[in-house]
């Protein structure tokens, strides 16, 4: 049902996601894991993905202790050999896979003539490069059950505006790419109902931009730049990714939905 038509009687039924099963990468904090949490609260079961093995154990336990069905899975998203093995492990034990959330990511935040072969390439391998090949490895799956599926991924507003308060080319060029990756990957799967869809985050109080929450006046100054006058929280951005994961959006592909308080529409 999710990923076709959403017809029902009970609109809001088709935000559920009872019996499905979703990977989260980076699930085992910030926004990721307020997406797990709220997947597992409407009926999916959560695989956990994190390269920390303890962050993402103890997001499952809290999911569990809720009454929720999450599972942990240590997994650098930079391997994709892993990457591969671990999606098979998880598609097998579920019998199915229906949902992919990409929100692993990294920035290394510098001056453009700073920045160092060794600062860009980790930001492209786990922001584009690990994105991508999780997709594909969740893609085979999803294609292969023949139900189709769903890829969510968290790109930024970043990806979508070359401004901000502090330079940050390598993780601006990522997120546009994921952006314009996300309209590729819907465009090629769309005949197999995979749909691919993205969210473009303004600030959200995560230990991503712990240096920056530290800084008052930056945050008063993002806090002005923001038409609804204040940075999000990982909670904001979980209705997004609970209608691009479901049944609620069985008709939108290729989407990049701003989370961001009104900050690109200025
Ligand atoms: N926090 C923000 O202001 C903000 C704004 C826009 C977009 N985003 C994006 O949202 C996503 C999630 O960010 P967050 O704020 O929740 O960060 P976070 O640091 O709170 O959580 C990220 C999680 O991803 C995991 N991770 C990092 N690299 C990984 C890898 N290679 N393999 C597997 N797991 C990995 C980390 O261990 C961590 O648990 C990122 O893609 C980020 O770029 C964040």
């Amino acid at each position: 049902m999710a990923s076709g038509a959403a017809g029902s009687r009970d609109p809001l039924r088709a935000f559920g996601l009872d019996g499905e099963v979703a990977i989260v990468t980076g699930g085992g904090a910030g926004i990721g894991l307020a997406i797990a949490e709220a997947m597992a609260a409407v009926g999916a079961r959560v695989a956990i993905v994190d390269r920390k093995a303890d962050t993402a154990v103890q997001a499952a336990e809290a999911i569990g202790r809720r009454g929720g069905v999450a599972a942990a899975y240590a997994l650098d998203i930079t391997d994709a050999a892993a990457t591969a093995r671990t999606f098979a492990t998880i598609a097998e034990r579920q019998k199915r896979l229906d949902i992919l959330v990409n929100s692993a990511g990294l920035a290394i935040r510098k001056p453009a003539v700073d920045l160092t072969p060794a600062d860009w390439q980790p930001v492209v391998d786990v922001n584009l490069t690990g994105l991508f090949f999780a997709s594909r490895e969740a893609a085979k799956h999803m294609i292969a059950g023949g139900r189709g599926g769903r890829i969510v991924n968290i790109a930024s507003m970043m990806g979508l505006s070359g401004g901000g308060l502090y330079p940050n080319a390598s993780y601006q060029a990522t997120k546009g790419a994921v952006v314009n990756l996300t309209r590729a990957l819907a465009i090629e799967w769309a005949k197999e109902k995979v749909r691919v869809n993205a969210i473009a985050p303004t600030y959200v109080r995560t230990g991503f931009i712990g240096p920056l929450l530290k800084d008052p006046a930056l945050v008063a100054k993002i806090e002005a730049m923001t038409p609804l006058g204040r940075l999000a929280d990982p909670a904001d951005i979980v209705g997004a990714a609970l209608y691009l994961a479901s049944a609620a959006s069985a008709m939108v592909t290729g989407h990049t939905l701003a989370v961001d308080g009104g900050f690109l529409a200025q």
